[in-house]
Parts: structure tokens; sequence; C-alpha cells
């Protein structure tokens, strides 16, 4: 560390090996003699449910933000979740709290990944109508253990003044090698529902929560990008722009729930508080153009390394 660091934005991330985390890593230090060079960027490998090691991480570091991207989502998928319940309340629950306590006792301002898998259309809130969720609206899904971890957090940590909350929503990327990534995800399904849904693209989204955490907002922030997007919409973009012969196949939320032992929700979130500090999110629609002629791209740079090996 030079001295110049003593007077930079120190930030601990925590789940840095994650999707996510790792993600944020990558983003600042690729840019850290550009829009990064006000950030020192440090990595806690503490388990989060342990307090003693929050602290002494804490201590060591010293940072001005923390960012928190540790928690369980499940491998493969959320069912994983409903099978080991204990470690998905140690993580998402007692970890999340222990890490924003923390971090509350010290007067540090935490950015705490969230989830928008809380809430499922209903009777006032249609897919394709003009009802959306905002973030003050009551949660509505815990039909799957992971959401309900999720949503047992939001309720608690409502009273932490020291915190961000970005729910995010079936994370999209530019790289389909990605498991993660939602696009990826359907691509690799038997058989899909086609129904509208608020996504985060993490390219356009994961700069603003830098941003954001550099700022010290707080609150509460639907972290997605305007609009929804069906399944098909995104399968038949793939279809265009990567391979004119990929087939898939639909079925009923009815049909899917029959193979899935956790539920699955599906809304829009209403993004205009975001939108109302960052206006230059791109919709959805625009934001999926970049991201499949950025796969389109990596595949033709895939094509010719293979042609050259
Ligand atoms: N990916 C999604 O679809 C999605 C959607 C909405 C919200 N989110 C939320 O975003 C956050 C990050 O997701 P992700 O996709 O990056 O997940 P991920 O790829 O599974 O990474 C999770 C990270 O959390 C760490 N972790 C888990 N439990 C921990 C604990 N008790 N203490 C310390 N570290 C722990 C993991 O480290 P180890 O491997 O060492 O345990 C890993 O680094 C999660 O809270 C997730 O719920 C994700």
């Amino acid at each position: 560390m030079n001295n110049n660091n003593n007077s930079k934005h120190r930030i601990l991330i925590f789940g840095s090996s994650g999707w996510i985390g790792s993600k944020i890593i990558e983003l600042i230090k690729t840019n850290q003699d550009k829009q990064y060079d006000n950030i020192c960027i440090f990595e806690s490998k503490a388990r989060i449910q342990n307090r003693e090691s929050v602290e002494r991480d804490i201590g060591i570091f010293k940072p001005d933000s923390i960012i928190n991207c540790a928690g369980v989502t499940g491998r493969p998928n959320v069912d994983w979740c409903e099978d080991h319940q204990i470690e998905t309340i140690r993580s998402n629950v007692i970890g999340t709290l222990t890490l924003i306590d923390v971090a509350y006792e010290k007067g540090i301002h935490v950015t705490n990944f969230g989830t928008g898998c809380i809430y499922n259309y209903d009777d006032d809130h249609k897919p394709f109508g003009n009802e959306t969720f905002k973030e003050t609206d009551p949660v509505n899904y815990t039909g799957s253990f992971y959401s309900k971890t999720k949503a047992i957090v939001e309720d608690l940590t409502s009273s932490y003044k020291n915190l961000l909350m970005l729910r995010i929503r079936m994370p999209i990327s530019g790289s389909i090698k990605e498991q993660r990534n939602f696009i990826t995800k359907i691509l690799n399904y038997e058989k899909v529902v086609n129904v509208p849904n608020s996504v985060s693209v993490l390219e356009d989204l994961l700069p603003i929560s830098i941003d954001m955490t550099i700022k010290g907002i707080k609150g509460v922030f639907n972290m997605c990008n305007p609009g929804v997007v069906c399944h098909n919409e995104i399968l038949e973009l793939y279809k265009k722009e990567i391979d004119p012969s990929y087939t898939y196949q639909n079925f009923s939320l009815e049909e899917q729930a029959k193979i899935l032992k956790a539920g699955r929700c599906n809304n829009h979130l209403d993004v205009s508080k975001l939108l109302s500090l960052y206006p230059q999110i791109p919709t959805i629609q625009d934001s999926l153009i970049d991201i499949f002629r950025k796969i389109r791209h990596q595949q033709q740079h895939q094509e010719i390394v293979n042609i050259n090996e």
C-alpha cells in the first residue's frame, strides 16, 4: 500500500469468492487507475456468522464501507436450501444480521445484496398490469426456504440505519459461460415457463452499487433494470443473435411446480426510486441488445482462438 491509500475510500467485501463478489472485485481492480482510483478494496475470508472473525477483519482493514455478497443461494439452485435449512439460516440470517450489527456498532455503512424474490404476482399485481411492487410494499412471497430467510432479514434489518439493501433479481451477465447467469440457466432447462419478470443486468447495476456504497446511500432499493422481460423473449434473442438452430419448449407454472422442490416467484418490481438517482439505467430490452452483442463477440473471439490452436 502506498501513502496515497490513506485518502482513499476503503471497502471491505465479504463473499468475494462468489459470482457477484468476484465481479465487484474484478470491476474495481480493472478500473483502479480510472474511475476507481479513489477506492481501496479488501477481501474478508471471515464466516459472517462468526462475530469475532468479522470484528477482527474490520479491525484489521478499517473499512469506510462494507459490501456483503456473502449468502447461500443453493447449488445447483434454491431447492438445495429446502434440504439445508440450518446452513441457509447460518449464512443468510445469522451471518447477515451479525455482519450488519457489528458494522452498526462501529458506525460503518453496509451495502447488502438481497433479493427481489420476496414478491409474487397476485390479484393486485398481475403480469403486464400497471401495479408493480414498491420497496415499501409488504413482502408477499416466502414460498421457498431461501426467500423466507431473505424476507426475515429484510424485516429485521429495517431497524438498522447504516444499511443499503439492494434487491437484485434473476441476475444476467454478458457471459453465458457463467452458470449463475439467468440466460445460461434458462438455456439449459429442458422446459421453461414464459412469464414477465424484473431482472438485474450486472454490467449496468454493479457500477451503480459501488457508487451508492461510496456515497453512503441508505435504505432499500429494487435493483433491477426498468421494465420486464419474458423467458421466451430472451430465448428468441439468443436464437436471433447467437444460434438460430437453438430450440426450446415451454410448460406452465403448474407443470413447473411439479418438478421443483421449492416454490419460485415471478414479479415486476418498481424501480422509480432507483431511477430517481440513476436515470441512465437502460431498460431491460435495451440492455439485452448490448448483452447479446457482448456474448456474440465472445463467441467469435473463441472461434478465432479455436481455429488458431
Ligand atoms: N445469483 C442469484 O441468482 C442471486 C439473485 C438475487 C440475490 N442474490 C444474492 O446475492 C448474494 C451473492 O450471490 P452470488 O450469486 O454471488 O452467490 P454465490 O456465487 O453462491 O457466492 C456466495 C458467496 O458467499 C460466501 N458465503 C456463503 N456463506 C457464507 C458465510 N456464512 N460466511 C462467509 N461467506 C459466505 C461464499 O463463500 P464460500 O463458498 O466460501 O461459502 C461465496 O463467496 C447472495 O446473498 C444472494 O442471495 C443472488
